[in-house]
């Protein structure tokens, strides 16, 4: 059992592989946070507080006259607005009477095997899909083991109970964290904060790491140190958002890639949230993580539930590369759902980086066939396919195939596509609704508009109110017609702007708080309710591009397409900064025409499917346009990326260097987590005349192996050490795939 209770202490010590937390409920039922880090005795760290008389900062009142406890200096496992505590807190509830200060303390818990799973909330699942790949490489268990502990925290005045949700994912070396208010009283209550994470290191002094963007330049890496006062991203557009992503590292100033403390925290969730570190008075440091309490009030009613999202979190004793090397392997298996986690994902050609709005069927099944003799192996219409959508100023909400400008019947059109060999996908916005379509026309009320107040648009469209049952069931259902009426096996569920002008007509006024929450359920709830129906359909995440890239979504769609610019070099950063928190195969990614639709920018064809390969592998451009040369090219790389799948997409995934600082190369490596193999990718930035050698020190070999690279034998520790020695670039963005295979003897 990874959870160890010692009754006489009140001691709870969680252990993975190579981690350890641990808390404490104390002698006044305080749950305090003792520990999180390195693995070592079960021990109680408490004896590391320091117990102070602390001017201007408060004693509980059943401390008596001990002046030197204090919740303000305490490190807290879950602690709460109105306590005393005057740093930033993870509950804060108003009471009928308009007060909001509460006091938790322990009350009972309760350990069982397995994972727990959270109401119409994603959740890390225990139990791998039958003949993973994953497994088969050895990675991990079928089952992986996982132990469920619920501590619960009763307020003092009897209002209402706390349940703090673990999940120990030992082997997996991850903690998993929810939470749940209960209402015991006979009066609404109503949550104005909660937080799915705290954790507060008593002494140390951290770098944040965070990821910022904005559209077309997401997840950019930021790593700043951590001062007095508070250091928060967050998002309030009612998506995890482009601008900041909700999974935040916090690490001791010298780690690094590869050795040194690091911790990660990453948000199961894909609206609002803020994640914040805090340095006190008393140079301790709190960390954060939850739901955005801007736009967040719920009600919560006698006898009812509130549960707050999950968070995942992971300690890594041997720098940020293992940590992420944490997140990719169980995300890949014990997050992503459905047949997808466990197959081959086919390689695709999306249309719309080709021909945009401008297509009809004849057009389609030409750019198909192109497609099918290089070996594609599904073709994804995009936006357009619909209503009145010549431009994306109108149709959207109409989910009714526009078969005048296809010139067939989706059917026929399905029909032709698989008669080339290739299966057939197609791109859907359920969320979004143009004012100029029937469907605003019958009902807009359904979008979300403020009565009186003009909206503001954004893409020239609205978004529909999807905290609404009502109106998830008439879109569902529309998107469950054109589904059953053809044969797709993929589907693209797209998001074009952030949620504005909240007002929901079907909830009374202190309700309206919920919406943002409510909208984000509403969402799980309809992608719950497609994939149910639709087990075998692949089916990739998309907000223009990587605008909702989160741990949440990946429960529903194990592949997001990571960002609308499809410019190699700018993607080098872009992927970079999203395989801090994110496994390779959750990113989509796509070769597509050069010069490159949102920078101009010229990269060699072998560099653009270098770095699409480090992703879901697909293109997006219209072949007609390729020179038969470059479609040999093309023939061959997507015969190679098919060699080196499992490899890619299941192996051990390594940051060389960071393409952000100026370095002539830049380079990544997939290594098989047996060390038989490894994948190095080389991206030339900068190309030098009578320039100096390049070498790349490789990782995840075996020190005492013999390698071959390219022919040339090489001991394990001498390219791990020495490095390889690379090849000279001849040409700008060039670059380099070389493949390094264990000599077997
Ligand atoms: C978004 C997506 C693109 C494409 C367009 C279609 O921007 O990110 O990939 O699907 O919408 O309108």
């Amino acid at each position: 059992m990874a959870i160890l209770f010692d009754s006489t202490s009140r001691l709870f010590t969680l252990k993975t592989a190579h981690s350890m937390y641990q808390m404490k409920a104390d002698r006044y039922g305080v749950l305090l946070h003792t520990w999180f880090g390195m693995k070592g005795s079960v021990f109680d760290y408490s004896y590391r507080i320091a117990y102070a008389d602390r001017g201007f900062s408060g004693n509980p009142y059943d401390a008596g006259e001990d002046r030197t406890y204090s919740l303000d200096a305490l490190p807290q496992e879950f602690p709460v607005y109105g306590s005393g505590d005057y740093r930033s807190t993870a509950l804060k509830i108003r009471y009928p009477d308009g007060t909001t200060a509460c006091d938790l303390r322990y009350l009972k818990h309760e350990i069982r095997e397995g994972k727990y799973s959270l109401p119409g909330l994603p959740a890390l699942y225990d139990t791998l899909p039958d003949g993973a790949p994953a497994e088969k490489a050895g990675q991990v268990k079928r089952r992986t083991p996982a132990d469920t502990l619920v501590i619960t925290l009763e307020d003092t005045r009897h209002m209402f109970c706390v349940h703090l949700y673990y999940g120990v994912m030992e082997d997996l070396d991850i903690i998993t964290r929810a939470v749940c208010v209960e209402n015991h009283s006979d009066a609404d209550i109503y949550i104005e904060n909660i937080q799915s994470v705290c954790v507060d290191y008593l002494h140390g002094e951290y770098d944040l790491h965070t990821f910022y963007g904005r559209h077309v330049k997401e997840r950019n890496y930021q790593r700043t140190p951590v001062v007095h006062g508070i250091q928060s991203v967050g998002s309030t557009r009612g998506t995890s958002s482009h601008q900041y992503n909700p999974f935040l590292i916090l690490s001791d100033r010298d780690t690094t890639e590869d050795a040194g403390s690091c911790y990660g925290f990453s948000f199961l969730y894909s609206g609002d949230f803020t994640g914040s570190a805090e340095l006190d008075q008393y140079d301790q440091t709190r960390l954060l993580l939850g739901i955005h309490p801007d736009n967040f009030c719920y009600c919560v009613k006698p006898d009812e539930c509130f549960y707050a999202p999950e968070a995942a979190m992971a300690y890594s004793g041997h720098g940020l590369g293992n940590l992420s090397r944490i997140f990719h392997r169980a995300y890949r298996s014990h997050l992503c759902r459905g047949k997808w986690t466990a197959k081959r994902r086919p390689v695709l050609l999306n249309d719309w980086e080709g021909v945009y709005f401008d297509f009809d069927g004849d057009k389609l099944i030409q750019m198909a066939r192109d497609a099918s003799e290089l070996g594609v192996e599904l073709f994804v219409m995009d936006d357009g396919w619909f209503g009145r959508r010549d431009l994306d100023v109108s149709g959207l909400g109409d989910w009714i195939v526009n078969e005048k400008k296809l010139g067939c019947t989706l059917s026929e059109l399905s029909d032709q596509i698989h008669g080339l060999g290739l299966q057939f996908g197609i791109w859907f916005e359920p969320e979004g609704i143009n004012e100029d379509s029937d469907l605003y026309r019958a009902h807009p009320d359904w979008a979300f508009r403020i009565p009186g107040k003009q909206p503001t648009r954004s893409r020239l469209q609205l978004l529909l109110d999807f905290s609404r049952e009502d109106v998830r069931d008439y879109i569902f259902s529309h998107m469950c017609q054109v589904l059953d009426s053809a044969r797709i096996e993929y589907l693209k569920w797209d998001l074009n702007r952030s949620l504005a002008d909240l007002y929901s007509a079907v909830l009374p006024a202190d309700r309206q708080g919920e919406i943002m929450h409510r909208y984000v359920l509403g969402l799980y709830d309809m992608l719950e309710k497609l994939i149910q129906r639709y087990p075998d359909m692949l089916i990739e995440g998309c907000s223009g591009g990587g605008g909702r890239f989160d741990a949440g979504m990946l429960y529903y769609t194990p592949q997001i397409w990571c960002s609308d610019d499809t410019d190699a070099i700018e993607r080098l950063s872009i992927q970079y900064g999203t395989s801090f928190g994110y496994p390779v195969s959750t990113m989509g990614s796509h070769v597509s025409h050069c010069p490159n639709e949102q920078t101009r920018r010229i990269a060699p064809l072998n560099t653009r499917a270098t770095v699409a390969m480090s992703g879901t592998f697909g293109y997006e451009l219209d072949v007609n346009k390729m020179s038969g040369e470059e479609k040999e090219i093309v023939k061959a790389q997507i015969q190679e990326f098919k060699k080196y799948y499992d490899l890619i997409q299941y192996g051990d995934y390594y940051r060389l260097t960071n393409p952000d600082i100026v370095e002539a190369y830049h380079g990544w490596e997939f290594a098989a987590p047996d060390g038989s193999e490894a994948l190095l990718c080389i991206v030339a930035l900068q190309i030098h005349p009578n320039g100096p050698g390049r070498w790349m020190r490789l990782k995840g070999l075996k020190q005492e192996s013999i390698y071959m690279v390219n022919g040339l034998e090489y001991p394990g520790d001498a390219l791990m050490n020495g490095g390889l020695l690379l090849p000279d670039a001849t040409e700008e963005y060039q670059s380099f795939r070389i493949h390094i295979t264990e000599k077997s003897v």
